[in-house]
């Protein structure tokens, strides 16, 4: 059994007030022992404030993405390195922000996969077609070329050790979600790719996940949990989406 999994991606919001709100807030309301895996991937400067809000919940800290280099002459960048060090258990890499305003290639993420991995955290990898790759009957061809670049880079036992997101980039902060079904045919879709390890790994969704579509998308068979943006960023939201997928 894939145990289920809830991440709050806060992105580029939040500041030292708002933030100990919400990891104050969170911390309350989500006592004790649960079925599901809660987890939330601040912006980088209050990592560190998350780390000890939440020293004794059962709520994990990840960050939003890493550099693909050890460490050196990289200005701006941030070691996986550092991010174990302060005690990050996830990483996400390749969220479609990353790669469309920052145009990440599918093998710079994949090198960022294995680099998060290496230094002992859960690499988080997100794919997801765009409308017009949709639109053109591309999703599959897409999403299958975004992981079997980490697959060429890490092999199939490597990716497994980590996570993937699917995130279609028409639903990210557009209140568009897929339906559970559209969601849950790209989800086999991995699993497919994935071979003798897809069975194993843990696939969420993620795209305008609310508390009331959460439900629907955990019901699905190959859905896992989910990535949540904008909903995480409230307290009763995002402990709503946790309690759906116990
Ligand atoms: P929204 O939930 O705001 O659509 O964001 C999804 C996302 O990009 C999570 O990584």
């Amino acid at each position: 059994m894939r145990r289920k999994i809830v991440m709050g991606n806060w992105k580029m919001n939040s500041n030292s007030e708002s933030a100990e709100a919400l990891l104050k807030g969170l911390a309350e309301q989500w006592t004790g022992v649960h079925q599901a895996e809660v987890a939330v991937c601040p912006p980088y400067p209050y990592i560190a404030l998350a780390k000890s809000v939440l020293e004794n919940t059962n709520i994990g800290v990840g960050a939003q993405d890493v550099s693909q280099h050890e460490a050196g002459a990289y200005t701006g960048e941030i070691a996986a390195d550092m991010l174990a060090d302060i005690g990050c258990q996830y990483v996400l890499v390749g969220h479609s922000e990353r790669r469309d305003y920052h145009k990440e290639s599918s093998e710079l993420v994949a090198k960022k996969f294995a680099a998060v991995s290496a230094k002992g955290m859960i690499p988080v990898l997100c794919v997801g077609e765009t409308l017009e790759e949709r639109e053109a009957g591309k999703t599959f061809d897409v999403i299958g070329s975004q992981l079997m670049k980490v697959v060429d880079h890490c092999g199939l036992a490597g990716v497994a050790k980590g996570m993937i997101a699917y995130e279609p980039v028409w639903a990210i902060g557009t209140g568009k979600t897929a339906t559970p079904e559209m969601a849950q045919d790209v989800h086999s879709y991995i699993r497919e790719v994935m071979g003798p390890e897809g069975d194993q790994i843990r696939i969420m969704y993620g795209g305008s996940v609310k508390p009331e579509s959460a439900e629907g998308l955990f019901s699905q068979k190959d859905i896992d949990g989910a990535l949540v943006g904008g909903a995480s960023l409230s307290v009763e939201d995002f402990v709503a989406i946790c309690r759906a997928a116990e």
